[in-house]
């Protein structure tokens, strides 16, 4: 205590001097230092910047995950001695939790790199994992292990995640459970589950997260590829060509999505380009499904900087090149401070209003939403965006309500967030998505993950038969590089006598077809002399 008002007296001696003869009211990098670790300011040591404590892998910043150089030069939090900021080795939730087994070792915490087993009591048999490892972001690996026994209960025992406490032990239609979480833990995914008819619980199953705990690339990946495609909603036939891809979104109404960047000071300056660079690729992979959603694309602070407006799509014909050259060259000079959040939510909600307006009541049953936000959560103006989330889901839904899980609208809306930064405002985040069919709610560590996460959203193996999926992460030309960008393309090369006469490019435009330029046979005299290489989806090339 003595030490921190220390540090104080300082700053604000600092501070007042400073005011005296007309200079900035600087923080000082008196005991700001961590142990073991790093750390960036967003802005020097001037007012408004941002200290973001970085650690190893398997690390993180204890007890404070960054520091704000408030107005008058002092820091919030204040920087103490004890305990000294450092670098803590991560922790997983509690895992003896299982009921009706054995969890072993047991022990009072566990970290990176502790090993856990697990084993039913006679009668019962284990489902999900039986060994886990404690992972360096703050998971267990596998999944949660569950003994139960055949009771012909209508729903499985939906078992306990690691570091939570369930009530509700019944398993039959209609039965509820629902989840809590130990203290320092905070719930992600669904609180409350109900036992459906069909033999199946209600939302996702939940899990215990600390502050430290975050979803790598790979498993927002599964989890919001799953759900997005979901709403793209893609029914493959087994024979998996093109012509048997059926999309019943085209059939059915019109996609209508919304994206939101957060761009102000609470996220690192730099950022904005990777996150620019990421919705980009969000785009284009959403576009690799073959729908044209319509798009509303906002960055926003304590403004609303729209870069794609939606009520374009209705009164013009908006290609997707446009929306995506639109992004790529859009910057932003004096950007406004602060984060209006429910400034966003109010702006979509507007752009809904018209489209409704537009579509008629009839007309707008057939639109489904979908809201993607990027954000810390860290609002400091105009106040909670529930209300609006409130009104938006009122709009979409008409009156149909969630409650009894029957004849609803709830596929028509979803909000999706994407919390990115040192210190997320998870509580007041979680309660503003919405939607089905997977978990809405993702916890990314850094900004550079997204463009690694979208890229992966689409499991190349899942399209075979097409021509091919862009890969976008490789920036440098080689051949190599291109032939993943481009994998359609194929190389038309004509030989006349052991010399080569021509050298064309074409496209993969069927299984079976190849479109190319006419003039490249001028010279072919049999069918010998033309050698077309296409990518034959390893990797490498082969020759036709
Ligand atoms: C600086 O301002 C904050 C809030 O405005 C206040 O809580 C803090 O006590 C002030 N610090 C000093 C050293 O004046
Ligand atoms: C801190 O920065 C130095 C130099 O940039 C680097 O070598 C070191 O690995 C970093 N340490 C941590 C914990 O990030
Ligand atoms: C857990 O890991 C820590 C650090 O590596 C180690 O000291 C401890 O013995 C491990 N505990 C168990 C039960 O494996
Ligand atoms: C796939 O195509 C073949 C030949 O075109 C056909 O005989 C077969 O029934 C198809 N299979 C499925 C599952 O549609
Ligand atoms: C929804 O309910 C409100 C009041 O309960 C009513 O005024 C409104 O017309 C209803 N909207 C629809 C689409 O049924």
């Amino acid at each position: 205590m003595g030490a921190s008002s220390n540090w104080s007296w300082h700053a604000a001696l600092l501070c007042l001097l400073s005011i005296g003869a007309e200079v900035l009211c600087d923080c000082t990098d008196r005991g700001i230092q961590i142990e073991g670790g790093n750390f960036t300011l967003t802005k020097e040591l001037k007012k408004g910047s941002l200290l973001i404590y970085s650690c190893n892998e398997g690390y993180y910043p204890y007890p404070h995950l960054n520091r704000i150089c408030q107005e008058n030069g002092s820091w919030k939090p204040a920087p103490k001695r004890f305990p000294p900021q450092r670098c803590k080795v991560v922790e997983c939730p509690d895992p003896n939790v299982l009921e009706n087994g054995n969890v072993s070792p047991p022990e009072v915490q566990y970290v990176v790199g502790n090993e856990t087993s697990y084993d039913c009591y006679p009668g019962y048999t284990l489902r999900g994992s039986s060994k886990r490892i404690c992972l360096p972001n703050g998971k267990w690996s596998g999944s949660t292990p569950i003994c139960s026994r055949d009771s012909g209960a209508a729903c499985p025992d939906p078992g306990v995640p690691p570091g939570a406490s369930r009530a509700g032990n019944m398993f039959e239609i209609d039965d509820k459970v629902i989840y809590t979480c130990n203290s320092g833990l905070f719930l992600v995914g669904s609180k409350e589950r109900v036992c459906l008819e069909n033999g199946q619980w209600t939302g996702t199953e939940p899990a215990c997260y600390y502050k430290h705990t975050f979803d790598t690339p790979q498993e927002v990946a599964e989890s919001f590829g799953g759900a997005i495609k979901g709403t793209l909603t893609i029914t493959q036939s087994l024979n998996d060509t093109q012509e048997g891809r059926y999309i019943r979104i085209s059939k059915s109404g019109t996609l209508n999505i919304y994206i939101g960047v957060d761009i102000s000071e609470s996220i690192g300056k730099d950022d904005f380009e990777k996150a620019r660079d990421a919705v980009v690729t969000l785009i284009k992979k959403i576009a690799s499904f073959s729908v044209s959603p319509n798009y509303d694309i906002v960055f926003f602070s304590s403004e609303v900087y729209r870069v794609v407006n939606i009520l374009d799509f209705f009164s013009a014909n908006v290609e997707l090149n446009k929306v995506i050259e639109d992004l790529e060259t859009f910057k932003i000079e004096n950007k406004n401070t602060g984060t209006d959040l429910n400034l966003v939510f109010k702006s979509f909600e507007n752009q809904m209003a018209y489209i409704k307006q537009r579509a008629g009541e009839e007309g707008f049953k057939a639109h489904r939403h979908v809201l993607i936000l990027f954000t810390d959560g860290a609002y400091n103006m105009g106040g909670s965006p529930e209300p609006a989330v409130a009104r938006i889901k009122n709009m979409v839904y008409m009156n149909h309500t969630v409650e009894n899980h029957v004849g609803t609208r709830d596929d028509f809306l979803d909000i999706y967030i994407f919390a990115i930064g040192s210190d997320i405002f998870d509580d007041d985040l979680q309660p503003l998505t919405v939607g089905t069919g997977g978990r809405h709610y993702f916890r990314l560590l850094k900004n550079e993950e997204l463009q690694e996460t979208f890229d992966s959203i689409i499991d190349e193996s899942e399209v075979v038969g097409m021509c091919g999926l862009h890969m976008d992460y490789e920036r440098e030309e080689s051949r190599e590089s291109q032939r993943k960008r481009y994998p359609w393309w194929a190389f038309v090369t004509v030989q006349v006598a052991g010399r080569i006469s021509e050298n064309c490019l074409g496209s993969l435009v069927s299984p079976d077809f190849v479109l190319t330029a006419a003039h490249c046979f001028a010279s072919v005299g049999s069918l010998q002399d033309i050698v077309v290489e296409i990518d034959n989806g390893r990797g490498s090339l082969s020759k036709y």
